[in-house]
């Protein structure tokens, strides 16, 4: 049943103080999906968290890096678009643009023009929300396109960072696999 599989997909994903920096707490997600069950499982979960929490979505939004690997594995069990966000200078054409704070000076989002018409209803999907400040940039960039950002799904919140109290996140609907 769910909680089995929750406990099961917790089991399987590893954490590691102090990587890549010191204070830090990485999260990978990697040591959970080298194994084959686990992917079908993870992707279950997701796609049925979409299906239940936010049934008109018309696209996912992936981010840089990590958040790309869910992005198209629920876009394609849904058949729906999938739409990459990205870190500065990796897409072609016309792009626009998001600065934001970081702790120690400033990052920038990127997404391609074309990719989101005014309207359209997007779910912002990543693996990990920490201080929330990468999901909040991302939903920051898809409003200033005009699109609806319905939601963020990530498969594992630290909740100790608060990240939700970062605006965006907290008024939109954010949903979570893994505590
Ligand atoms: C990590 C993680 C999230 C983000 C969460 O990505 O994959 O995207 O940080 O942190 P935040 O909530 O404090 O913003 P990272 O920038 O390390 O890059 P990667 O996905 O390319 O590994
Ligand atoms: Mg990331």
């Amino acid at each position: 049943d769910y909680q089995n599989k929750i406990a099961k997909l917790k089991g399987q994903m590893k954490s590691y103080p102090d990587f890549p920096k010191p204070g830090i707490l990485f999260w990978d997600i990697f040591s959970a999906i080298s194994d084959g069950q686990t992917c079908t499982l993870l992707q279950g979960l997701l796609v049925e968290t979409i299906r239940r929490e936010f049934p008109d979505i018309q696209a996912v939004v992936g981010l840089e890096s990590r958040g790309f690997l869910f992005s198209f594995a629920v876009a394609a069990e849904l058949g729906i678009g999938c739409v990459p966000v990205r870190k500065r200078g990796k897409l072609p054409g016309e792009v626009i643009a998001y600065e934001y704070k970081l702790e120690y000076g400033t990052d920038v989002l990127e997404i391609q023009k074309d990719s989101v018409k005014p309207g359209l209803k997007c779910l912002i999907i990543d693996d990990l929300l920490a201080t929330g400040g990468t999901v909040n940039a991302a939903a920051n960039l898809l409003q200033s396109c005009g699109a609806e950002v319905s939601g963020t799904l990530v498969v594992i919140e630290l909740e100790a960072l608060n990240g939700r109290s970062k605006n965006m996140v907290y008024r939109n609907r954010a949903r979570v696999i893994v505590r």
